[in-house]
């Protein structure tokens, strides 16, 4: 690959301040002094440095972002803030994505990656990853509601597949509840519709986990992190190269 692709890649600058990086001297290949973006060099096996500093080539990289609402899960918009948008402009340049969508007014766990493999398996039906979310609802949930989730609502366009519905907390009162919904798929507005089509409305919705990934209750809305090494790990299990 280009020499100003892999620096730009490794977050070295933007392309112009790679290209005066590179005019100053800095950079050396296996030790030489190279001033040519253009210059080819082979990523695996080349030794790139900085100032003296080697650098890695990473091909994938994976952001754990808690989105706040009135940011959409898109990598452009011409009306709204996009999650994009809250990224630092290092991380922004690696072309990350959102994995899956949530609505405007959801927040809570959003994995962005430019790993494409990784997200066509975390999304594909058949892998069956399981998506937990709190929803705070206006109406009283109850046991009918548990058992109509499990054995799968019915909505106007799709048959949902069996879902765990676990009531956590209710305010007779105020006829409220606070529950945790688990589910498999994720058809457009769906947690929602299941709890209308139960005749209730939800009025927050928060993604706590995405597979093995849980939210991480030290990030601010809005603020991200890269996985840790952990967390990479248990990414394993989707068999594709992380
Ligand atoms: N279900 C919804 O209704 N909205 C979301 O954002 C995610 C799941």
């Amino acid at each position: 690959m280009r020499l100003d692709k892999f620096l730009v890649d490794c977050g070295v600058g933007s392309r112009t301040e790679v290209k005066k990086i590179l005019k100053s001297k800095q950079v050396t290949v296996n030790g030489q002094v190279e001033t040519s973006p253009k210059a080819q060099i082979d990523e695996q096996a080349d030794q790139i440095a900085v100032a003296g500093q080697g650098l890695t080539h990473e091909k994938y990289v994976y952001y754990l972002l808690n989105k706040p609402k009135g940011v959409i899960s898109a990598t452009d918009d011409d009306k709204h803030r996009t999650v994009l948008d809250l990224l630092d402009d290092t991380d922004r340049r690696k072309e990350v994505f959102p994995v899956g969508r949530l609505d405007i007014d959801t927040h809570g766990l959003l994995l962005l990656t430019n790993n494409g493999p990784l997200a066509h398996v975390m999304l594909s039906p058949k892998k069956h990853v399981d998506k937990i979310y709190q929803a705070q609802v206006d109406g009283i949930m109850d046991e009918a509601d548990r058992l109509a989730f499990e054995n799968g609502i019915e909505l106007k366009d799709f048959a949902c597949q069996p879902a765990k519905l676990e009531i956590l907390a209710l305010d007779e009162e105020k006829n409220q509840s606070t529950v945790r919904i688990t589910i498999r798929e994720g058809k457009f507005h769906q947690v929602k519709r299941m709890v209308q089509a139960r005749g209730k409305t939800v009025t927050d919705l928060q993604r706590l986990s995405m597979g093995p990934l849980r939210l991480d209750s030290q990030l601010a809305l809005g603020d991200y992190r890269r996985l840790t090494v952990e967390e990479l790990t248990s990414l394993e299990g989707f068999g594709v190269e992380l």
